[in-house]
């Protein structure tokens, strides 16, 4: 028998039930579809904090015990083991690929690196000294206008190659954005390299010299990828899937994401918290005063790379990353003042009731600047990584959603508070 759930209207006492959608793990959700129908009301919830906007396969999180599984497998395991591209082939796919089947998706990928001479223009026609995340949105959008059949969004064919061309376009975009800020010749992509190693070369070689990748490099980048590669329904993944729900083509639906990522609440946080760190590196302020700062309402400031609306325990994402910037320092050498301040900061937070009363741990933002710093990315391109590396979950989800039997327009609603139906004044009597 279906598991139902009871609303209750108290002052009509109408009530109506309402069938469970059950989750195969995690929480259940009341399919209240029917609910204005039955009971003449919608629900109210800003920010979704207890609303399913969807059914998915592709992501599951619980935030209390501090679990991430991409279709299943546990992140851990996915750092571990495998590579970028693999996982992107298991978000998109469902399943590990075998050999020929990687050796044919990688293929597919390099395929699609270049961009039309067109978009080389498109970005030159940006003002110098444009954040590279406005370029990314621009230029993402502008490969509408590149490839007009993808507008066919519900044909499968369509559906994987525009997956393909935005996989491998995006490093090729996020590079030359750099490239374009600083004023330094594009570098091509080149097809016999990985995908990480190309980004690489595209972002730090130059024409006029020989450029090899450190693979130490190549391997945190590659787990930084892995990553920040889907979280299920976050603010830039609804906003794709709810920008596609209009049947947009998919350049534009992952233009929306970007546009959302972008916000400091979101992808944006991790340029932010390289900013708090350097400043409470570089000033007389101590830890322990930022930290007050942090807990003061009227002071404005959160602690950066803090917090986050699922995790309530800790960041499976935060404590890899932790591991890997120690492990980097380590081969690298030498001391890293951002590391100590950021160690000492989770220190003094962790131990801190305010933190503590609101389940406030570090996010997967907190440390991946420090890696990407040491890298060498500047710092505004940090968010430009985590588009890149955010996209695979993007298109996987929205070609799950245009597969969805229940496929349909999202379109949310209102309780209506402004003012009752009144006349028209005339300019001159108001
Ligand atoms: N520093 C200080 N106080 C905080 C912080 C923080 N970073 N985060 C939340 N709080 C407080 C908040 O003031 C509120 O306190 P009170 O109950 O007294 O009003 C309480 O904790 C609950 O916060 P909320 O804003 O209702 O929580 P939320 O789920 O709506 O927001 C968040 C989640 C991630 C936007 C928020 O924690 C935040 O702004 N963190 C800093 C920005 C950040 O690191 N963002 C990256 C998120 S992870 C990567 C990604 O998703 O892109």
């Amino acid at each position: 028998m279906t598991r139902t759930v009871t609303i209750t209207d108290n002052e009509t006492g109408n009530k109506a039930d309402f069938p469970v959608r059950e989750a195969k793990e995690g929480s259940h959700g009341i399919n209240i579809k029917t609910l204005h129908k039955e009971l003449g009301m919608y629900t109210y919830d800003p920010g979704f904090l207890g609303t399913c906007s969807c059914a998915s396969d592709i992501t599951f999180i619980d935030g209390g015990k501090g679990i991430l599984r991409y279709r299943g497998i546990p992140i851990e395991q996915l750092a571990e083991h495998s590579t970028f591209t693999e996982v992107c082939y298991l978000l998109l796919h469902g399943e590990l690929p075998d050999s020929n089947q990687l050796d044919d998706f990688n293929h597919n990928i390099t395929d699609h690196t270049l961009l039309h001479e067109g978009m080389r223009r498109f970005i030159n026609g940006f003002n110098h000294d444009a954040h590279p995340m406005a370029m990314m949105v621009g230029s993402v959008g502008a490969l509408s206008a590149f490839y007009p059949s993808a507008s066919n969004v519900h044909d499968h064919g369509v559906q994987d190659k525009a997956a393909y061309r935005l996989l491998a376009k995006m490093p090729t975009i996020a590079a030359w954005s750099y490239k374009h800020s600083k004023g330094l010749p594009f570098i091509y992509p080149q097809n016999s390299l990985s995908y990480v190693e190309n980004f690489l070369q595209m972002m730090f070689a130059f024409p006029t010299e020989d450029y090899t990748p450190d693979p130490l490099h190549v391997k945190a980048l590659d787990l930084m990828l892995i990553l920040h590669a889907d979280h299920e329904q976050n603010a830039s993944t609804s906003t794709v899937r709810l920008a596609g729900s209009s049947e947009a083509n998919p350049y534009a639906a992952i233009s929306a994401g970007i546009s959302s990522l972008w916000g400091p609440s979101h992808g944006g946080a991790n340029e932010k918290v390289i900013r708090m760190l350097t400043d409470i590196t570089e000033s007389d302020k101590t830890v322990q005063d930022y930290v007050e700062l942090a807990k003061d309402k009227n002071s404005g400031v959160r602690l950066m790379g803090f917090g986050h609306r699922v995790y309530k325990n800790f960041d499976p994402r935060a404590s890899l990353i932790r591991d890997m910037c120690h492990k980097l320092l380590k081969e690298m050498g030498g001391s890293s003042p951002l590391l100590d301040t950021a160690m000492e900061l989770e220190r003094i937070a962790l131990e801190d009731d305010y933190f503590i009363e609101r389940k406030l741990y570090p996010n997967v933002d907190f440390y991946s600047g420090i890696i990407l710093r040491r890298l060498g990315i500047p710092l505004n391109m940090f968010t430009v990584i985590f588009a890149m590396a955010r996209t695979v979950g993007w298109v996987s989800h929205w070609r799950e959603m245009l597969r969805d039997d229940e496929f349909r327009i999202g379109r949310p609603r209102q309780v209506y508070e402004g003012s009752g139906m009144r006349d028209y004044v005339d300019i001159s009597k108001r």
